[in-house]
């Protein structure tokens, strides 16, 4: 008998102990014991207390868990193991709050993604809370963009890659998501239809089509945002989440600015909306304005040095070429996109392929109907002419603060530089 033969019977024995070690604490074949995963991963509160499981329920293609929350312990520190979880499981995880228990829904990873995710299927309570936004599904998960952590973001494509769907989907999900009381949108739509579904919303505040009134709401925006910082010093803070701490009652809403096809920006020969668009981003995150912009063609003069440093978020479907794919995502590889809706998402120098959400002008008329302006729902004709005076009277007034202009390019901002 060689050595080899001899150790053979040892190392099976040890193989088929260390087996059953794992089937005894994780129960695999059987069922995933997933309080024993968090007891062995040592997530308790300092009196020794460890998540308990308070349900399980199958779903179709996976299992839910609600598990209780010790005291003290929050979504947070249940998420530090949410990587080794679906590592442990092989599964796609999802973690999230849901009335007073910690919700992780494990879902068996898929091999390739389907062409069509429809809308509904987005379940906002899987979803944690900030202004976090769905995209789509990769491989592994549900793609969300954080704005409190990643402010600023741009939908790059070419002509039929997805772009218009993809705004379609977050603004509706916005506007059924969040109240009129904490957020307030403002459309600039430069290719006039796509985004007037919208533009009755209670969350939507300006929704402008021309280049003349996108340059002026983003002037008005960045004066908002200044005069939020001016405020800010004022009482002593730095971000509106700091001073929404101190003054609940009066607390600032968050604003997103989405602007859609910025490359028209540029008609204006000085482009005076393009510099102050660069601004905005570079200044508003911590004044709680987030922007979002598209474009169809990602050139070097539009996606810049400035927008790229300021915008985290990058949302590329289709590109025409390896070289606008460069340009949009910093390599190549968007020139290979060919099904509709299918992008790239790249936060920081994290980079994930993921099909979009498909939604239909006719679901999205559906779902915000609950959430327009009353006075739309009663008097819709009455309620366009008062919309329209207002954006003349501000454009008479803009006219005259045209010529009050250079004055404000030289505007001492440098109190900024402090914050
Ligand atoms: N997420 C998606 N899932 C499935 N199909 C999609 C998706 N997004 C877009 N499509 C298909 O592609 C078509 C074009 O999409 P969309 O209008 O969003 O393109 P776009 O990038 O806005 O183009 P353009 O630059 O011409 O405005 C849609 O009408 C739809 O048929
Ligand atoms: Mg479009």
């Amino acid at each position: 008998m060689s050595n080899n033969n001899i150790l053979e019977p040892v190392v099976n024995a040890f193989v088929d102990v260390i087996a059953l070690v794992c089937k005894v604490i994780f129960k695999t074949g059987d069922k995933f014991d997933i309080e024993e995963f968090f007891r062995i991963c040592k997530l308790k509160n300092s009196i020794e207390e460890h998540p308990v499981l308070y349900k399980t329920i199958q779903l179709e293609d996976g299992v839910k868990y609600l598990m209780t929350i010790p005291q003290s312990l929050s979504l947070k520190d249940f998420q530090k193991y949410q990587d080794a979880l679906a590592q442990q499981t092989n599964t796609n995880i999802t973690m999230s709050f849901e009335n007073g228990f910690i919700e992780i829904v494990s879902t068996t990873a898929k091999d390739e993604l389907k062409k069509l995710y429809p809308y509904e299927n987005i379940r906002a309570g899987h979803i944690s809370k900030g202004i976090n936004i769905p995209l789509g599904y990769s491989l592994n998960q549900l793609e969300t963009i954080k704005l409190f952590s990643n402010p600023h973001s741009y939908i790059v494509g070419s002509t039929g890659g997805g772009k218009s769907i993809c705004i379609k989907s977050i603004l509706t999900y916005l506007v059924v998501n969040f109240s009129e009381d904490e957020l307030s949108l403002y459309l600039g739509d430069l290719k006039y239809v796509e985004l007037s579904l919208f533009k009755h919303c209670k969350i939507v505040k300006e929704f402008r089509t021309s280049v003349e009134d996108v340059t002026d709401m983003i002037r008005d925006l960045l004066d908002e945002t200044e005069e939020r910082y001016r405020t800010f010093e004022s009482v002593g803070v730095t971000c509106i989440q700091d001073y929404n701490r101190k003054f609940s009652n009066k607390k600032m809403k968050y604003q997103i600015l989405v602007v859609e096809e910025i490359v028209n920006l540029l008609q204006d020969g000085k482009k005076r909306a393009m510099k102050m668009l660069k601004r905005l981003i570079s200044i508003s995150r911590s004044a709680g304005l987030f922007v979002i912009v598209t474009t169809q063609r990602p050139s070097a003069d539009v996606l810049d040095v400035i927008v790229k440093a300021n915008i985290s978020n990058r949302i590329v479907f289709h590109t025409e070429s390896s070289k606008d794919s460069v340009i949009a995502l910093d390599e190549e590889g968007a020139e290979n996109l060919d099904i509709p809706g299918r992008g790239i998402l790249k936060i920081g120098s994290k980079k994930v392929v993921f099909q979009g959400f498909y939604i239909e002008d006719e679901e999205v008329k559906r779902l915000i109907k609950p959430y327009l302006k009353t006075e739309i729902k009663a008097h819709h004709s009455h309620y366009n002419k008062a919309y329209d005076k207002k954006v003349n009277d501000k454009k008479i007034e803009r006219k005259t603060e045209d010529n009050k202009e250079s004055a404000r390019n030289v505007k001492d901002l440098s109190f900024l530089d402090k914050l």
